[in-house]
């Protein structure tokens, strides 16, 4: 990209705010590469709904939509609004309205003093569906009985598994799809049938389908077997959290959500995979590592591959070195974790 690139930030709630203040030096960081950005800040979360009733307004999200071109976010969630509707109006609303079809979630073990001999190695990746499925919010409650209708297209199947396959034939990954369709003939019936024809146009990949609780076993008894997952929205979600424990837990697992089809100029959206996780927010112990290779996995998508690597491997460095927040066993701050990667950057 040769244009300034211009980047909405949205720390949101809890920790949400305390890691994503760990990124912005390294956004001054690529920007004094040479990289041209610009910021704008936006303040939606619990305080703001609570103060306003204003979630993510129409209008606010029609100019994310067409006035920037990624978006770098914390977390959201407030046990002050128990039924998460901000969550869902902000996040949600911007994981589908700008059809960020795939949610990327790489499991890579970066050597630490605090895995050593407890989590086996892993190099796994997660391509998580990320607009339908039970997150298309329609059910009731009714007397008696409750509804979540789990809705599945296939224009959104297709540009999953599509993505999928196009990843695995460029790193030489397997390609295992996640499934139910031994139960969800219908919904699952689809992923199955479209990852059935796709796997025919992609002879070289190494692909398969396994049912989704098998593949649970399987993962944790041997993860080595495994390379990309790909996944529906909640499935993706569940496999997603089970393979970050591998690499150090929530603290330290990355994604990027982004539209191979980039129907708007919005098309990616980097955010840790935890969430505000309320019991440890506003203290300075939540670990900025997920948040800071969520935002090298933005910079790849920008195209600025050396920046990518170069924030990547100052947080294996950090951790090769001992550096570690409390969730690592060690005792640095948010803030001192994040100077640690910082430091190693070149
Ligand atoms: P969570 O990810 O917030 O926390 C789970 C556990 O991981 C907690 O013990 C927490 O302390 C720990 N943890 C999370 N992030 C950490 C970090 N950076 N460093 C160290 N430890 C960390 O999940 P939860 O407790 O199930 O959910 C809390 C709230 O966050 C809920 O409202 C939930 O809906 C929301 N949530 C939001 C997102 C998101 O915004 N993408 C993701 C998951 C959960
Ligand atoms: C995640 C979270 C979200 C999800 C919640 C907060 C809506 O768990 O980003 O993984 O389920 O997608
Ligand atoms: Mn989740």
């Amino acid at each position: 990209m040769d244009h300034s690139v211009r980047i909405a930030l949205i720390p949101g709630d809890g920790v949400g705010g305390e890691v994503l203040a760990e990124a912005l030096p390294c956004l001054q960081w690529a920007s004094g590469q040479g990289r041209r950005m610009e910021t704008i800040q936006l303040p939606y979360g619990a305080d703001h709904f609570l103060a306003t009733g204003e979630t993510l307004p129409e209008k606010a999200f029609q100019n994310l939509r067409d006035g920037c071109d990624a978006i770098l976010f914390g977390a959201v969630g407030d046990p002050r609004v128990p039924d998460g509707r901000h969550a869902e109006e902000i996040l949600l609303r911007l994981r589908q309205g700008l059809q960020l079809t795939v949610n990327h979630r790489p499991c890579l073990t970066r050597p630490c003093p605090a895995l050593e001999g407890r989590v086996p190695s892993v190099d796994i990746e997660i391509f998580r569906e990320n607009t339908e499925g039970p997150y298309c919010l329609q059910g009731s409650t009714e007397p008696g009985r409750a509804v979540d209708l789990a809705v599945h297209t296939e224009a959104a199947v297709r540009r999953l598994l599509g993505a999928a396959f196009q990843r695995a034939e460029s790193t030489g990954h397997s390609l295992v799809l996640a499934h139910k369709a031994n139960v969800l003939k219908h919904g699952h019936g689809l992923w199955v049938r479209i990852f059935e024809e796709l796997r025919r146009e992609h002879p070289r990949v190494a692909a398969r389908g396994m049912h989704a609780d098998a593949l649970l076993c399987a993962l944790v008894q041997d993860p080595s077997h495994f390379g990309l997952l790909a996944a529906d929205n909640y499935l993706g979600d569940l496999i997603s959290d089970l393979c970050a424990a591998y690499i150090g837990g929530m603290g330290v697992a990355p994604s990027l959500s982004w539209a191979p089809h980039r129907p708007f100029r919005c098309e990616a959206l980097a955010e840790p995979v935890h969430g505000s996780a309320p019991d440890i927010a506003g203290k300075g112990l939540a670990n900025p590592t997920g948040m800071l290779l969520s935002t090298a996995l933005l910079f790849r998508h920008l195209g600025w591959e050396p920046e990518a690597r170069a924030l990547e491997q100052a947080v294996a460095d950090a951790l090769a070195t001992g550096a570690r927040t409390r969730d690592l066993g060690g005792d640095l701050s948010t803030k001192a974790m994040g100077r640690a990667i910082r430091d190693r950057l070149p």
